[in-house]
């Protein structure tokens, strides 16, 4: 897929990993319509030329006004990017109800919702791509992580299921999962802190940039999934092949979390 000229929807533009593929977009030459909350931080790291929307995703008023006027700026929207999204380190069962509708509001909710807004748009120009940032803990559940998992694991399904819905319409849809980004994303999570020892394992970390490159070249090829980095594509296939050592791994990363607490 040739970007040059393209207008693309990014969600959480405003800094971590939707700011770096905003500016791997732009220096291909795409349209860029750009929203998150704060709109100090978008203003920031917008150029001039990009449109940028600031709202709460979470707000469904605000989510129909923003495709509407990214459609109006443009004429188009080729391709959306849902990447906006939050963790939460937490035990399932102490988890209140309202932050575990919190978390899906912003990482499911607002996903779907953004794709049946702008589907038919696509549809009526026979061109499209929906891309959503889904997550390694979509293919691998992380036991201090559990609810985050399960939101990018639906993700992930509405990603194949959608594919299959459109396909033949000329509406693509392709998923990504990062596995560690070095952004600010777990000093915003909703609550908890991540296992002490997965933050010492930060140097396993790729960078925003890295990690937007890899997006991009994923949807130049036209890719179903993107998973960055590559190792990620092992874990999966290895905790397909043999759940339990994997399950004895990640819960012995999670023990000494509990151990120190
Ligand atoms: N970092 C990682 O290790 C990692 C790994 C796998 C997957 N991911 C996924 O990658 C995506 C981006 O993560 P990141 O690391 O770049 O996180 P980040 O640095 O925390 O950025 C999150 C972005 O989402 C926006 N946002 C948050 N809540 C919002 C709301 N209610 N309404 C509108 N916008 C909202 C934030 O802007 P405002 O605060 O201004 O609204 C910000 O632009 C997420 O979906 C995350 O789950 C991240």
């Amino acid at each position: 897929m040739e970007l040059a000229g393209k207008v693309i929807l990014i969600t959480g533009a405003s800094r971590g990993i939707g700011a770096a593929t905003a500016a791997a977009l732009r220096a291909r030459g795409a349209r860029l319509a750009l929203t998150a909350r704060s709109e100090a931080a978008l203003r920031e790291t917008a150029a001039p030329a990009d449109f940028r929307v600031a709202g709460d995703l979470c707000d469904e008023e605000f989510r129909a006004a923003l495709v509407q006027r990214a459609a109006e700026r443009w004429g188009r929207i080729d391709v959306l990017i849902n990447n906006a999204g939050v963790g939460l380190y937490a035990p399932t069962w102490e988890t209140p109800p309202v932050l575990g509708r919190q978390l899906f509001e912003l990482n499911w909710f607002a996903p779907v919702d953004l794709a049946r807004r702008v589907i038919p748009l696509m549809r009526a120009q026979r061109s499209g791509v929906i891309v959503n940032v889904s997550s390694i803990a979509g293919q691998i559940p992380l036991p201090w992580f559990t609810l985050y998992s399960a939101s990018k694991a639906a993700l992930l399904s509405l990603s194949d299921g959608l594919r299959m819905e459109l396909a033949g319409s000329g509406v693509r849809v392709m998923a990504v999962c990062p596995g560690y980004v070095a952004t600010g994303f777990q000093q915003h999570a909703l609550g908890g802190a991540p296992p002490a020892r997965l933050v010492s394992g930060k140097r396993f970390a790729v960078s925003a940039e890295e990690c937007a490159e890899a997006m991009v070249r994923g949807l130049e090829r036209e890719a179903r999934l993107v998973v960055t980095p590559p190792l990620g594509r092992w874990l999966a296939g290895l905790y397909r092949l043999a759940p339990r050592l994997v399950e004895a791994r990640l819960r012995r990363i999670h023990a000494v979390q509990e151990d120190s607490a």
